[in-house]
């Protein structure tokens, strides 16, 4: 496994990070892809800065990776946030498409950019939001949106790929505590309430779950959504 290549999208956030370290304990050579944050320094690793809001520059990412690494055998498409978060009734069409493109256009561009390359056995693991089951907030409905679409598509991608050899499949986490709640976390308690197992999730909780599709226990698994939220 040791020359085996995995390129983790926004390696520099929480559960990024924690999928990087669980792949790199597995003998991954890690691709850390990053945009204004740094990714962990990990033996052997390489950083990769892109926005991936930006046109053209998911494609370019992927191209990078195999260029400077030689190959490429696990996607991890990780990299998410909700833009803006304006209340519905007046949200933009702007961010709205802002948020389509970060969190659905992009990690489909790379996966198509990477089904050029993966190799039979190779790896697509999308990583999804309880948003996409329960809607979001009023403020990110069209980052809720955008996360269905990527369940949807990992549907569509294992059919495209299991001719070839290639699995796909989607983790779905729940409440995770990471930056991404930003200056909210602790006005969350009740919604953390509403978890059945009472508590957030932690990015390794994640993570664990990534390392197992990208491992021998998901050699026979492919178009799944896996959900790691709690009981919800
Ligand atoms: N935390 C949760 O409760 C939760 C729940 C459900 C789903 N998720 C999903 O899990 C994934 C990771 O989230 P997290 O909790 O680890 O959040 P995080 O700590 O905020 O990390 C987000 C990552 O995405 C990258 N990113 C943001 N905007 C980007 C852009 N325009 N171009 C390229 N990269 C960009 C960030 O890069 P930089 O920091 O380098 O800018 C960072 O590495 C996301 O897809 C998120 O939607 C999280």
């Amino acid at each position: 496994m040791s020359e085996r290549v995995a390129l983790v999208t926004g390696a520099s956030g929480g559960i990024g990070a924690a999928a990087a370290r669980a792949l790199a304990a597995d003998g991954w050579r890690l691709a850390l892809h990053h945009a204004r944050s740094r990714p962990p320094s990990l033996p052997g690793s390489a950083a990769f800065k892109a926005d991936l809001s930006r046109p053209g520059a998911a494609a370019s990412l992927v191209r990078a990776v195999v260029k400077r690494l030689g190959r490429l055998d696990l996607l991890v498409n990780n990299a998410g946030a909700v833009l803006g978060g304006t209340d519905y009734l007046s949200v933009t069409e702007r961010e709205f498409d802002a948020n389509l493109r970060l969190n659905l256009t992009a990690p489909f561009m790379l996966a198509r950019e990477a089904f050029k390359v993966l190799p039979p056995g190779g790896r697509v693991v999308n990583v999804s939001s309880i948003a996409a089951k329960f809607g979001g907030s009023p403020r990110s409905m069209a980052y809720a949106a955008a996360k269905a679409g990527l369940e949807a598509l990992t549907v569509s991608l294992a059919r495209e790929g299991a001719p070839r050899g290639v699995l796909v499949n989607c983790v779905r986490p729940g409440v995770i505590d990471t930056p991404f709640h930003g200056k909210f976390r602790k006005a969350m308690r009740p919604r953390v309430a509403k978890i059945p197992l009472k508590r957030m999730g932690r990015a390794e909780d994640v993570a664990l779950m990534v390392a197992h599709l990208a491992g021998p226990g998901g050699d026979f698994v492919t178009g799944q959504v896996l959900c790691v939220t709690g009981g919800e």
